[in-house]
């Protein structure tokens, strides 16, 4: 048996955990609107049509924030398609997922949706095909009470309060050839700038989210962040990253260290951005949105679940319906430790995405709702983080990736909430085949008891919840766990995910 150690103490903050760091992220792409979350003739729909089971598994995630409508989808979309009577709303071609946008489901339902589930709309607008004035316009219809044209339209529509959204996404993803309107930095940075004074003029408090790089193996990596940042640095609060990650050519060893590669991606653009605040002589910092990540199997469905045709636009087809196994939801879960080790400066985050696409939630057309593998880990983490992140001494055995060379075989990440006095500790144990001993000491916590223990592991590491068998994969309890004279110990099974509350 291999054997770790881990110092815990609540002294040594690394930042407070922001609530928006456990947000999702809902797009207008396949069955994630309709289909997922509306489905007006479903057994369980509600008086708007909205899945009363998937309402049910969205508040039981735990998700926070969510960013909303794209995506790619958001840079050929225009906001005023998707307010008004719904009976005059135009279907259009959405060129991005070669799809049919009905409308039927717009800022409005959404709105009224984000309530039932007690999350928060995060907003994108449309830098790619058009610019500062539509931006300007949505913000005015949204956030300003009455009195204008655009506002007096939204009362109008039967919102007689405003929408009061404040974070706001200044486009999605410029930095990649995918993407409708796709530019350089030097063109993206001042248009974002320029757009971002004017929805600041508009309404001081909203907080603005320039677009960083769609994965840091893109080739504009890192110089991307400069040149933008260079423009925007005075008119944004946050810089966004993206990220996902799949086991490629059946490397194991690699897949279960990605987040080696998000702590790294992390690192790079905290660096980037201090170093635009220095030569600009800035006391400002700016933080990270790190709003799309998640496990997704690009390569694997690549090209196989594209729909093409001038004649086939379908409405709300089967699209990037990845299925999560248990090693997948051990470096979703490992991703999320990535995400808390930052707290200091990653102060958003949006799980990409929520229902059928890419999700931790996955539905059937006049069927069930379940969860997938990758619940687990973000409802538990959601509930359970709470307070500071904390820096933690962690002793862990290494092993040798292909890609991103020797690392620790055990990550972790320690939370503190002085309020209540509970703690947490989230661990991976990245090796397939031994079991890890962890010897925790939590001396500096005080007089402790163990409140919850969760593992996720299976001998099937591709074992997975299906339409078939929901309920193949669940989360247990930890039996290995003992807390005396202030050390905490605990056995990770091989390729597993744990999380302990301590109180
Ligand atoms: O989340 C799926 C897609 O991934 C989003 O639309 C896009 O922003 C990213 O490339």
């Amino acid at each position: 048996m291999t054997a770790a150690q881990l110092t815990i103490d609540p002294h040594f903050v690394t930042g407070r955990i922001q609530r928006r760091l456990f947000g999702g992220f809902v797009e207008h792409l396949g069955r994630h609107v309709y289909d997922g979350i509306y489905e007006p003739g479903h057994e369980t729909a509600d008086a708007e049509g909205f899945r009363q089971d998937v309402i049910d598994l969205v508040r039981e995630l735990g998700v926070t924030t969510i960013r909303y409508p794209g995506g790619n989808f958001v840079s050929g979309f225009r906001w005023e398609d998707s307010v008004g009577p719904r009976e005059q709303r135009p279907r259009r071609l959405d060129l991005a997922w070669h799809s049919t946008e009905t409308n039927e489901v717009g800022l409005h339902e959404f709105s009224s949706w984000l309530d039932k589930v007690g999350s928060d709309l995060m907003l994108a607008v449309n830098l790619g095909t058009r610019g500062t004035l539509e931006a300007l316009d949505l913000l005015e219809y949204a956030n300003i009470p009455g009195g204008t044209a655009l506002s007096e339209q939204r009362r109008a529509n039967g919102k007689d309060e405003p929408f009061a959204i404040e974070m706001w996404c200044l486009g999605n993803e410029m930095d990649g050839p995918w993407q409708l309107g796709h530019r350089s930095a030097d063109d993206y940075g001042k248009l974002a700038s320029q757009t971002a004074k004017g929805m600041r003029q508009l309404d001081p408090d909203v907080k603005l989210v320039v677009c960083g790089s769609s994965a840091a193996d893109m080739p504009t990596f890192g110089e991307w962040e400069r040149v933008v940042l260079h423009h925007t640095y005075d008119d944004v609060d946050y810089i966004s990253c993206h990220a996902y990650y799949e086991e490629k050519g059946g490397d194991i060893d690699s897949f279960l260290a990605s987040a080696v590669d998000m702590d790294r991606f992390i690192d790079t653009v905290i660096a980037t951005a201090d170093h635009v605040g220095a030569v600009r002589h800035s006391s400002k910092k700016i933080d990270i949105s790190f709003d799309e990540w998640n496990v997704w199997y690009i390569d694997r469905y690549h090209g196989v679940d594209k729909v093409q045709g001038i004649d086939n636009w379908p409405v709300a087809p089967r699209l990037l319906e990845d299925v999560y196994s248990v090693v997948d939801a051990v470096v979703f879960g490992n991703l999320m430790i990535s995400l808390l080790k930052h707290a200091d400066r990653v102060t958003s985050a949006s799980l990409a995405q929520l229902v059928n696409v890419i999700a931790p939630i996955m539905t059937e057309p006049g069927g069930p709702a379940w969860r997938q593998t990758t619940f687990f880990p973000f409802s538990i983490t959601s509930r359970l983080a709470q307070g500071e992140s904390l820096e933690l001494k962690l002793d862990s055995p290494t092993y040798q990736t292909a890609r991103f060379g020797e690392v620790p075989l055990v990550d972790a990440v320690a939370t503190h909430d002085a309020e209540n006095g509970r703690s947490a500790v989230f661990l991976v144990n990245r090796s397939t085949t031994e079991s890890i001993t962890v010897t925790i000491d939590v001396a500096g916590l005080g007089d402790v008891s163990v409140l919850e223990t969760h593992t996720l592991t299976d001998a099937d590491v591709y074992a997975a919840n299906t339409l078939e068998n929901q309920e193949r994969v669940t989360v247990t309890p930890n039996e290995t766990v003992a807390l005396a004279d202030g050390t905490l110990t605990v056995t990770l099974p091989p390729v597993s995910w744990s999380a302990l509350s301590l109180g």
